[in-house]
């Protein structure tokens, strides 16, 4: 039957153009549905003789099979199609590295605040923590720094747009002294401590950073003297860059929560700063307004202190000249230690 090889050419070709599966079914629908052309084929028979009606029949089935399996075929090029599309949407290059996790490793000033209280730790110093968010009177009053004072210049801060509950303004602590007070009016002496931690300061260039650390060391007994402040800070010295070959000095200095005060110099025999007098700490004998402050009788107690920069000491130790690198979190810089 001619016609009925024209409507299976006809049907395949159309099928093979559907190009999703929504038209692969409108076009089986054109051939096989209600008023569909091998439908209306069908329904025609019954009006042909019995001996037509047969081979009518017959021609009209193999059609069909023919197309069925067509439509076969195409639903599963569809699907095939469709895997392939997103198997490639999905790609993953396995010949991609993977993403290692590293170990992670202790920051260079970490370090340096693990040695110190190390050190300390080892003559009998305690380690104390105290508010990064100090008050007015702590930071700089009860240090002998009254407000108007021009040594106060020396030290500008941040300033909390807040009072505390007893109506003191707050600020980032410029230092680490206030904890010498914090500390000493909540033990009685012998008072042997060492208090690590951030300070701030309006202050930034390669020298500076707005926040950095300090150390303050407080040693207050019956008979403390300036001896024994040199004997420990040498000895500390010594331990922390691990050579003897090291010289200090101790040059006049001006702090208002000591007298006197000094400013503790040291010099290598050896290495890159060899021979060169390197400003590394403030000290002093504790003022005797300050021990009032702590509730003592300077008459009785006495001693000294002294605050040390964290960074000065880790530039030092690993020969670093900018301290910014601490702070911009450069892997490169930071895997060195
Ligand atoms: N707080 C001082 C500063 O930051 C350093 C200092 C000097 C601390 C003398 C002391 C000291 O305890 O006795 O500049």
């Amino acid at each position: 039957m001619q016609n009925l090889d024209d409507i299976v050419a006809r049907a395949i070709g159309e099928f093979g153009q559907a190009h999703d599966p929504a038209a692969l079914e409108n076009a089986k629908a054109r051939y096989f549905g209600k008023s569909g052309e091998l439908t209306s084929l069908l329904k025609g028979l019954g009006a042909l003789a019995v001996e037509e009606r047969k081979a009518a029949g017959a021609g009209i089935n193999a059609a069909k099979v023919r197309l069925e399996a067509a439509l076969d075929a195409r639903r599963a090029g569809l699907a095939d199609a469709r895997m392939q599309a997103r198997l490639a949407e999905e790609a993953l290059d396995v010949t991609l590295p993977g993403r290692g996790r590293s170990l992670g490793g202790i920051h260079p000033i970490t370090r340096t605040w693990q040695r110190i209280e190390e050190i300390f730790g080892s003559i009998g110093f305690e380690v104390a923590d105290g508010p990064e968010i100090e008050t007015d009177w702590y930071n700089f009053t009860a240090l002998n720094n009254p407000e108007n004072h021009p040594a106060r210049s020396m030290q500008d801060t941040f300033y909390v747009d807040h009072k505390d509950s007893s109506g003191l303004q707050l600020l980032l602590r410029t230092h680490t002294s206030p904890m010498q007070v914090r500390y000493a009016r909540m033990h009685k002496p012998p008072i042997k401590v060492i208090a690590p931690g951030r300070t701030y300061r309006v202050d930034s260039d390669a020298t500076h950073s707005p926040m950095f650390h300090q150390v303050e060391g407080l040693w207050i007994d019956e008979h403390i003297s300036f001896a024994d402040l040199k004997g420990v800070y040498t000895d500390f010295l010594r331990r922390f860059f691990e050579t003897d070959a090291l010289q200090v000095r101790f040059r006049p200095s001006y702090f208002p929560f000591t007298e006197p005060s000094a400013e503790i110099d040291m010099q290598f025999a050896d290495g890159p700063f060899e021979g060169r007098w390197l400003e590394i700490s403030g000290s002093g004998q504790v003022h005797p307004s300050v021990i009032r402050n702590f509730g003592l009788d300077p008459e009785r107690h006495i001693g000294f202190a002294f605050g040390s920069g964290l960074e000065r000491l880790t530039m030092l130790r690993y020969g670093i000249d900018d301290l910014r690198l601490f702070f911009d979190g450069d892997l490169r810089f930071l895997k060195q230690f």
